[in-house]
């Protein structure tokens, strides 16, 4: 197969679809991989980095979009890169279908068979190709934080993990899924006293099994939520309702009892985000303050990082990546029922319920698809 990766063009993505690893992977399976110039370099990889590892280089998108049997990529496809699709390709990246409706009829105008990384599932309930990202965020939510509280850019002046003699930072996040567990880990690792806030109870059992040397935890009622964030100087926001908005934890009211100064950082703004003050920024301008309290809202947090996000995307894509290639994506689909949960659209049909509900139009089931 002919798997091709162009450059990302939405603004301020600096991820690839393809990590020379990977392409280096698909030569070895057989495959000829088409990159791009220049798709590497945000992530820090050099065009010579993928000829390395048997890969070709072309000039522009359209050449990869002509070329290619199926496109890897990070970003849902722009309009232009859009109208590059065609019947019989296969595309492979985050989609986010249900709240974009031109992306929509595009895809199905394409005729091109469109694998989201977003609904691609695991054994264990969990979203393999959502929860490197969330790995990526949870981890830099106290670093962000921990800078955030910094006097300078309008914080309490106060350290992550104080020093002898005096205490450390208190750091409550709210949330202890995969962004909350990460987060305070590594709020614990650079010696922050910290609590972490859930309404699962299982949850608060595992954490409480496999992290309870490290962190506290509490049941996330709205008395130990505001009880707990009076107390912290950084509050990380971490929660989920799948398929829903974040419910807002912390109201505007509430912000004067917190200490002045104190952090928020709400992860969750991807989802609305979980404080009622909360409004998504940029990495270019990532903070902003009310009523004393400074918040931090990046609604694309890994890209920060875009060369750890990349390689971390990378190496969680890469099986059904190959497995596209290797069986073609019939047979790469029948065979993994993780890999059909991907298929949103095929062939000019939505084939994935909640994006036809969310827009109001038909779906055939993927299993159908399959036959088409
Ligand atoms: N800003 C970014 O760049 C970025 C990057 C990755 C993920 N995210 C977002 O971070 C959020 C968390 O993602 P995740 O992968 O950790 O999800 P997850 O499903 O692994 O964890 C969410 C947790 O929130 C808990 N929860 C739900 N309602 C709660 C409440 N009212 N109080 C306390 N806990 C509650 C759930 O029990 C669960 O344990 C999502 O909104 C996700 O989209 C944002």
């Amino acid at each position: 197969m002919k798997i091709g990766c162009p450059k990302e063009i939405k603004p301020q993505e600096f991820r690839v679809g393809m990590t020379p690893d990977a392409a280096r992977e698909a030569v070895n399976n057989g495959h000829d991989v088409i990159i791009e110039t220049k798709a590497g370099l945000g992530a820090g990889f050099a065009d010579a980095d993928y000829v390395a590892a048997g890969a070709k280089i072309v000039d522009t998108a359209e050449e990869v979009f002509a070329k290619a049997d199926m496109i890897v990529k990070v970003k849902e496809p722009q309009a232009v890169e859009r109208k590059r699709l065609r019947p019989g390709q296969v595309l492979f990246t985050y989609l986010h279908l249900a709240p974009d409706p031109e992306q929509t009829k595009d895809l199905l105008a394409s005729g091109a068979t469109c694998i989201a990384y977003e609904t691609v599932t695991d054994d264990r309930g969990g979203l393999p190709l959502l929860a490197p990202m969330s790995e990526v965020a949870g981890r830099l939510a106290p670093q962000v934080g921990a800078w955030t509280l910094q006097k300078a850019n309008g914080g309490r002046g106060v350290l992550l993990g104080g020093v002898p003699g005096v205490s450390p930072a208190k750091v409550l996040v709210i949330g202890g899924g995969v962004v909350g567990t990460h987060a305070a880990k590594v709020a614990a690792g650079m010696g922050a006293d910290v609590t972490v806030l859930d309404r699962s109870i299982n949850r608060l059992r595992y954490l409480d099994d496999v992290f309870g040397g490290q962190f506290k935890n509490a049941y996330a009622s709205a008395g130990n939520t505001i009880a707990l964030a009076r107390e912290a100087d950084l509050i990380i926001g971490a929660v989920l309702i799948p398929g829903a908005a974040a419910p807002k934890l912390i109201s505007r009211a509430q912000l004067k009892e917190l200490k002045p100064g104190a952090a928020l950082v709400d992860v969750a703004i991807d989802q609305g985000g979980c404080f009622e003050t909360s409004r998504a920024t940029t990495h270019q301008d990532p903070i902003y303050e009310v009523d004393g309290i400074m918040h931090y809202c990046v609604a694309n947090m890994p890209g920060a990082v875009a060369r750890t996000s990349t390689q971390a995307l990378g190496n969680a894509t890469m099986p059904f990546m190959l497995a596209l290639a290797n069986k073609g994506w019939k047979k790469a689909c029948a065979d993994d029922k993780h890999l059909l949960a991907g298929l949103n659209v095929h062939a000019g049909r939505l084939t994935y319920e909640a994006v036809g509900v969310a827009l109001n139009l038909p779906v055939i089931s993927a299993a159908e698809a399959l036959k088409i």
